[in-house]
């Protein structure tokens, strides 16, 4: 079986949700305390073994690229004053481990995803939506590789939500279930709750083969116009093994302004040097 080398992180969206702050900063560039979204996810696909790293962006997004080089002056303005450069961790890969790859028209996720394909070429190869903030050890990718290791094919990362949710996510049709792991037997995208066939929703990580990217290539648009991920991952259902994963941990939703501000206070309320003020001020509340 080959190992998952890549890992694919759409981010050629709009961030509507968060106007006016992403009028001219991407949204993966919002802090949770002191990182940016981007490198939570960066951070977790590097622990799971990724190699190589493909950003799919979108205009306005160069502030990414910048988080991810060598920043002489600080740097060396820092080590003037013997300040350590730790604080900068993660944020410096080796020459040639970040690649670049521009959608030109936000058309969804499952075109984002295909923008990617000649650098994928013929591997297996993670997506992971930097919106999706996974906080567990191992990592909610590590998790997934894992699991690949025994199945193959393709995984998604499940959770169950509440019934009255099954209209914001994919949904799964569930097949065998086995402690973690779900046979995917079908996929809907966005059900209402009385026809969703679980409760059991796609989260935003994925282990995917590469003829994904034949089936988003010959794709229609699906709900909202747009060329959905769900959709192309459905047809794949029954031509290759495919099993969701439940994530032994916490997923905060950063895509949306609630579950922002709740990642925000709870990664505080783990972080010994800002808890106290933090939890001063929540009693106090
Ligand atoms: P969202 O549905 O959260 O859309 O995309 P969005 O544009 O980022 O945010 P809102 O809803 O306007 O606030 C889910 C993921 O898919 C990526 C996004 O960047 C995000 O990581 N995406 C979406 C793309 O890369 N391209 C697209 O055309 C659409």
């Amino acid at each position: 079986m080959r190992k998952i080398r890549k890992a694919v992180f759409p981010i050629g969206g709009l961030g509507t949700r968060f106007l006016p702050a992403t009028k001219s900063m991407p949204k993966e560039m919002l802090p949770v305390v002191d990182r940016p979204l981007i490198q939570y996810a960066v951070d977790e696909a590097r622990e799971a073994g990724i190699e190589q790293f493909i950003f799919v962006t979108s205009r306005g997004k160069s502030l990414i690229e910048d988080h991810f080089d060598h920043a002489f002056e600080l740097e060396e303005a820092m080590a003037r004053r013997g300040k350590s450069l730790a604080a900068l961790d993660g944020t410096r890969p080796s020459p040639g481990d970040i690649a670049i790859v521009r959608q030109q028209e936000p058309l969804g996720l499952g075109h984002a995803v295909w923008c990617a394909r000649r650098l994928i070429g013929d591997e297996p190869f993670a997506v992971l939506l930097p919106d999706d903030l996974m906080v567990g050890e191992p990592g909610c990718l590590k998790q997934m590789v894992d699991a690949y290791e025994e199945l193959g094919g393709n995984l998604i990362c499940t959770e169950e939500v509440a019934a009255s949710d099954t209209h914001k996510y994919g949904i799964v049709t569930p097949g065998a279930q086995a402690g973690a792991i779900t046979e995917v037997k079908g996929l809907v995208e966005k059900p209402a709750p009385d026809v969703a066939p679980s409760r059991l929703a796609v989260i935003g990580r994925y282990i995917l083969q590469p003829e994904v990217m034949n089936v988003l290539g010959s794709q229609e648009e699906g709900a909202g116009g747009e060329i959905q991920l769900t959709d192309a991952l459905a047809r794949m259902i029954g031509q290759q093994p495919f099993h969701g994963v439940t994530f032994a941990g916490k997923r905060y939703d950063c895509g949306d302004k609630g579950g922002f501000v709740t990642a925000t206070l709870a990664l505080a309320l783990d972080r010994p040097d800002i808890a106290p003020a933090v939890r001063a001020f929540l009693a106090a509340a």
